[in-house]
């Protein structure tokens, strides 16, 4: 008999992909499939960026490169980071990754053990409590709820700390809410935070460049008493329609980064020299791309705003950046995932079952709005018709 480690047993999964999978075996079999599912944008990597990943390759970068990253990407980051963020970071703190989950899982493993205590947003991207349950620490969840606009309060979280707290994990941009913390939030966690100085924080920030109607992202760079406690997890992925290429950076403070890239040594030695480069491109390049994908998300946020708020049964405030929707659907009187299940098998529409991420994700649907507005309205007239034929 095989004997795995016990925390391969306490090891989730990321569902959407579940989900990614049946549509397309209901599409093979001929079924008309609308996938408002899927956590990644619709459009096609820039093609500057491309034809530096293609240059690279002939050039002959083929081989392993640092495992921290190779220094002008990591310079081409701390340039992104002073001019979005307007802080002045060392590229040594800079860790360039295979994606943005590589942080998380690492930031984790950094924290995270038996006895241990890391507080996460629920619902919330579903990594973040897998990996906290894998490393055998406790996942305390921070509720992120409808009537505070899926923000965090830093009251409930400063009460949730304890002296177990190793870690803390933020998103903003959110996934799956689309919420965003307001700034006065955020400077109340960080106030609070001063009187628990053992705690790190990961923020996740990698829909940091998606925001609509002028709402304004508070970066935990902005912070200079969390310079020697926060890693900050931000990538290529969303931004610059990148998913597949896996590349993404994470900042750490000073005394973390060299058990980080240790951490990448011991993982994947580091990221594909090429792509590698393409990263380079894709920030000092032009950013016509980035701000056009940001616009016609927002045009279709407006468009999946007004048709889901009509829906019987739904109603759904205002995400305020990312390319998710968050309706409340409990006056279905159908559970998230019967929802899921019915609105995929008969109304042929993928979506996301709240619960995919945390319990605290009841009564509650993820719409991915990374589609085109054709197949958007396509989509809400068949779940409108979907329900209405149920009677509902
Ligand atoms: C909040 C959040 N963080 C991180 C990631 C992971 O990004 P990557 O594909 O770069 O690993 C995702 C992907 O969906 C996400 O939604």
């Amino acid at each position: 008999m095989l004997q795995p480690a016990a925390g391969m047993a306490r090891l989730g999964t990321e569902t959407a992909f579940d989900v990614l999978a049946r549509a397309a075996k209901l599409q093979a079999a001929g079924k008309s499939i609308i996938n408002l599912g899927i956590g990644q944008p619709d459009f096609q990597t820039p093609g500057n960026i491309v034809e530096a990943a293609i240059k690279a390759l002939r050039d002959g970068h083929h081989g392993y490169t640092p495992a921290a990253g190779i220094l002008p990407l990591r310079e081409a980051v701390a340039a992104d980071l002073q001019r979005r963020h307007g802080v002045e970071v060392s590229p040594e703190r800079i860790l360039i990754v295979p994606g943005g989950k590589v942080t998380m899982f690492f930031a984790v493993l950094m924290f995270g053990e038996p006895g241990a205590e890391i507080l996460y947003p629920n619902p919330g991207f579903p990594i973040y409590e897998s990996v906290i349950n894998f490393s055998g620490a406790k996942a305390v969840p921070i509720p992120l709820k409808e009537d505070n606009g899926f923000a965090f309060s830093a009251e409930e979280v400063l009460g949730l700390v304890t002296p177990r707290t190793r870690l803390i994990i933020l998103n903003s941009p959110a996934n799956p809410t689309g919420g965003v913390t307001p700034v006065a939030e955020m400077d109340r966690l960080v106030a609070g935070l001063a009187r628990h100085p053992q705690v790190a924080l990961m923020s996740d920030e990698i829909y940091s460049q998606m925001l609509y109607d002028g709402r304004e992202h508070r970066s935990v760079l902005h912070y200079p008493e969390l310079e020697d406690r926060a890693i900050l997890l931000d990538g290529w992925s969303k931004t610059y329609a990148m998913t597949g290429w896996r590349l993404g950076f994470s900042l750490w403070p000073e005394p973390l980064i060299e058990g980080a890239v240790r951490l990448a040594v011991n993982c994947h030695s580091c990221v594909n020299a090429a792509t590698q480069v393409a990263g380079i491109e894709a920030l000092n390049g032009p950013q016509d791309g980035v701000h056009e994908m940001v616009a016609a998300f927002a045009e279709r946020r407006a468009v999946v705003m007004r048709e889901l708020n009509q829906i019987p049964g739904f109603r759904c405030i205002e995400p305020g950046g990312a390319f998710y929707a968050f309706p409340n659907v409990s006056g279905t009187g159908l559970k998230a995932k019967e929802l899921e299940t019915g609105l995929l098998e008969e109304a042929g529409v993928a979506t996301i079952a709240g619960t995919s991420f945390g319990r605290m994700g009841e009564g509650f649907l993820r719409i991915s709005y990374a589609n085109s507005l054709e197949n958007i309205e396509e989509a809400m007239t068949r779940i409108r018709a979907w329900l209405t034929e149920r009677g509902g």
